[in-house]
């Protein structure tokens, strides 16, 4: 078909008069133009109906022959994803072809005339809610992936909320203000992606990990509040919620308290959502502390609307017979215990799954489990070896009583929590142990400032420029592991959104904790020298936060993939499958940049 216009451009004579959600039974008789994309094609002998589509719904146009038989006749050669213009006048539906489960289902446009816009290849999967195919196809396919409704959706959700938080810290006084991509690195834990500097050969630019200290810069350099949509890059191991690219609502005070931030972040939340979603959370936040969090819900971002919580058996334990619970206490590991009551529905065939499971991809050591029958008795393959005294101790502090399951894990503090915090949400969301609130936000608190690492070396909890709670500043010097940090996160329905602190404003102390830490001195002026003059040069107390962006819009779209909020994601091998990237480079510019590969991957 041949692209029929002499106009300037290419839309010729037709001017869009409507977007499809604006058409309505109102417009009863009246004219209007379209412009959209075919979703699907019909002829029913000699009537051709076309759903066409645009941004913001889909309409059905109808081309008859006794209408304009041009039109008509040129719809024939409509396929699939074509663009087109359409001139049309607004009809009810005849009797027979009304469809009132899809909106505007009892209208139609008729067509009067129709502009050919565009061809198109055909698509690789229907351009539909559920296309029925496996992601990375969508991924390899994102052109039309990104057409189909869902993600329309999601990215215009995402943009209303970076709106209402642009907006609401906009009111509150903040500047925006972009920093560096090429910089140098700042640690946040995770690897530095590297950018070659061809006039310095030998030297690299680190993407920023976040702009964490070019925040902290700008308050020293007096702008008091600093607010920035921030793209970061961590190159760490992809899960379904981390992207090694990823966006940041990135700020930064000067001048006050911790719960001046808690204030804010608590409106900008709010606000996120209500904009953004149209839901209001209750509020305030209720809070919660990190070891009360650990302690009950195995993670410090607790879903709190389930209703299962962990108990502690360490104490019980680290005194029982029962060698392979106490040989984990007394290598320094924790014993802990999710017990689900009235748990009849767990067959003994699924508790031989859940074992499986946990084992192969939770990495745990195995699963113990007790039973409690109807007549008080214990099944479990463990029960040999408790003594009534351990039995009456696990009894008391799990309540157990006849339908209980009880759930064990013995072994680090670390593998314990992660292992039973999952199976808390898996278990609790099966079991519909869950309170029936949509919207679970909260303040988690009172972090340690640091922990140990595998090899029980001092490290940071967060980050090494956290202040610690002003109180706690003498305890550096003789318990450094009790000194608490001024440390928040804001969690929502279970993922974290974002964290933040205060923090060390004076050089001397930041210069004493990143001695904690284990940089000596030279190490310390080569990584952070430029970062500790310029706190000798005035400067100010600050705090702030980052939101992950990406996982605000994400919680909020009710999806567990960031790459349903995100146009152009990486999939979990970093790869954009649409792009091609990452991509070998000609050994020529390789040369320009001093760089030589010792291994090319093997395709
Ligand atoms: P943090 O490292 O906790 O703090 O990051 C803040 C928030 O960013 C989001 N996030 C991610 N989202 C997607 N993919 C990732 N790989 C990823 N990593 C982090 C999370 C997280 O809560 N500079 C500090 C903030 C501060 O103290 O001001 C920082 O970056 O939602």
């Amino acid at each position: 078909m041949e692209h029929e216009s002499n106009a300037i451009d290419p839309m010729g004579d037709f001017e869009r008069s409507h977007s499809c959600d604006a058409i309505s039974a109102n417009l009863i008789d009246h004219e209007v133009v379209l412009a959209g994309w075919v979703q699907r094609r019909r002829d029913h002998g000699g009537v051709i109906f076309v759903d066409l589509r645009d941004r913001t719904g889909v309409i059905q146009v109808v081309f008859r022959p006794d209408a304009s038989s041009k039109a008509h006749a040129r719809a024939g050669a409509l396929r699939s994803e074509f663009v087109l213009a359409v001139r049309g006048v607004i009809k009810h539906r005849s009797e027979e072809t009304i469809n009132l489960d899809i909106p505007n289902g009892d209208i139609e446009v008729v067509a009067a005339d129709l502009a050919l816009l565009n061809t198109a290849s055909p698509p690789p999967f229907a351009i539909e809610d559920d296309p029925g195919v496996d992601e990375s196809v969508r991924l390899q396919h994102r052109i039309h992936d990104l057409r189909r409704g869902p993600l329309q959706k999601n990215l215009s959700l995402r943009h209303r909320l970076t709106k209402a938080i642009r907006d609401t810290l906009c009111e509150n006084e903040f500047t925006e203000i972009e920093t560096p991509i090429l910089t140098k690195s700042t640690p946040e834990g995770a690897r530095d992606f590297l950018v070659p500097a061809r006039q310095q050969p030998g030297e690299f630019y680190a993407l920023p990990q976040s702009p964490q200290l070019m925040k902290q810069l700008l308050m020293i350099a007096g702008f008091e509040r600093y607010f920035q949509i921030a793209r970061c890059f961590r190159d760490e191991d992809q899960r379904a919620d981390r992207q090694l690219e990823f966006t940041q609502v990135d700020l930064e005070m000067s001048f006050v308290k911790v719960e001046n931030i808690l204030k804010l972040l608590e409106e900008i939340t709010w606000k996120g959502c209500l904009e953004a979603k149209g839901v209001e959370l209750q509020r305030p936040f209720p809070r919660i502390s990190y070891q009360d969090s650990m302690d009950r819900f195995g993670n410090d971002r607790p879903d709190t609307r389930i209703q299962l919580e962990l108990t502690d058996l360490t104490e019980v334990f680290s005194k029982s017979d029962f060698r392979a619970f106490r040989g984990a206490v007394e290598a320094g590991g924790i014993v802990k215990c999710l017990p689900i009551h009235n748990a009849d529905e767990i067959s003994r065939g699924e508790i031989d799954r859940l074992e499986g499971f946990v084992k192969k991809e939770l990495n745990a050591r195995g699963l113990g489990w007790i039973r409690v029958a109807a007549d008080g008795s214990w099944q479990s393959p463990i029960v040999k070896f408790l003594s009534e005294n351990d039995k009456e101790n696990i009894s008391r502090i799990t309540s157990a009583s006849p339908g209980s399951l009880l759930i064990f894990q013995a072994d680090t503090n670390a593998r314990v929590n992660s292992i039973l915090s999952r199976l808390r949400v898996d278990l609790g969301r099966r079991l519909r142990r869950v309170e029936p609130r949509d919207w679970d936000p909260l303040f988690v608190l009172d972090f340690p400032l640091f922990e140990e690492d595998e090899d029980q070396k001092l490290t940071y909890m967060h980050m090494p420029f956290v202040a610690p709670v002003e109180e706690d500043i003498s305890l550096l010097e003789t318990d450094p592991k009790a000194v608490r940090a001024t440390h928040y996160d804001v969690v929502l329905n279970g993922y974290e959104l974002g964290s933040g602190s205060l923090r060390n404003h004076r050089g001397d102390l930041q210069r004493k904790i990143l001695g904690l830490l284990g940089y000596e001195t030279e190490e310390m002026e080569q990584k952070f020298g430029f970062f500790l003059r310029s706190l000798e040069t005035g400067a100010p107390p600050h705090g702030g936060f980052a939101f992950g962006l990406d996982r605000f819009a994400m919680v909020l779209a009710g999806t567990d993939n960031l790459r349903d909020v995100i146009a152009f994601p990486k999939t979990q091998r970093g790869q954009d499958l649409l792009l091609e990237a990452p991509s070998e480079i000609p050994f020529t510019l390789l040369d320009d940049l001093a760089i030589r590969v010792a291994k090319r991957k093997r395709n």
